[in-house]
């Protein structure tokens, strides 16, 4: 298993891999490559990729410290950081046969390696509660990060994204965002 910089050319399997896991709609070839342009700074990619082969196993987009803005799904008065200082760890992703095997730890290790060269001291998620055998808050804690607060239904039509259907609750999300932050 390796794990690497994500690149353009990665687009289409990480296309498919987030959308098979999420639903339809969660990324597409347009609001990938906005995300994917967030994660280069300095000319280093803060983005990661898992691999067996030639297959994609696990992704993670970041994006690179000052290259996004806090909205009001964010509590920048409750981290601990100066938010010019703090990464997005927007979303991570593992096939589900290969979970339970720290590939995800791997892939948010590649990060933040990446994000601390470009000046970052902590990185924000929002990190999804009703993930699968609660894996997304197991393997985030497990990495030292903590709860700053809960935000319901952060995905849903109204709040997200009409053409996001999540694949938990089978179209209109209702899911909860926990806002946690992890300091490295
Ligand atoms: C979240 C995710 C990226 C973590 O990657 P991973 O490679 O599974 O990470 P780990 O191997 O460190 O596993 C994390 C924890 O989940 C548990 N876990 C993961 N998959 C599991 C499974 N299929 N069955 C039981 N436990 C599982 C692990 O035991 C570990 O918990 P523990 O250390 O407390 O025992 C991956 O599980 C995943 O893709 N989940 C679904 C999508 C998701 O929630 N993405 C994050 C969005 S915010």
């Amino acid at each position: 298993m390796q794990i690497r910089s994500l690149l353009e050319e990665d687009f289409d399997v990480v296309i498919k891999l987030g959308n098979a896991i999420h639903g339809k709609g969660y990324l597409t070839r347009q609001s990938l490559l906005e995300m994917f342009n967030k994660g280069i700074k300095h000319g280093i990619n803060a983005h990661a990729i898992a691999t067996t082969g030639e297959k994609v196993i696990g992704f993670r987009l970041t994006y690179s410290p000052g290259n996004w803005n806090s909205d009001e799904w964010c509590s920048p008065k409750h981290w601990a950081v100066s938010a010019q200082k703090v990464c997005y760890f927007k979303t991570n992703n593992v096939l589900p046969e290969w979970r339970g095997n720290g590939v995800g730890h791997l892939l948010l290790e590649h990060s933040i390696n990446a994000v601390k060269q470009q000046g970052a001291k902590a990185g924000i998620a929002h990190i999804w509660k009703e993930s699968p055998n609660n894996s997304s808050i197991r393997y985030f804690s497990k990495a030292g990060a903590k709860l700053i607060k809960e935000h319901p239904k952060r995905w849903s039509w109204e709040n997200y994204d009409e053409n996001y259907d999540c694949a938990h609750c089978g179209g209109n999300c209702h899911c909860t965002a926990c806002e946690m932050l992890l300091e490295f």
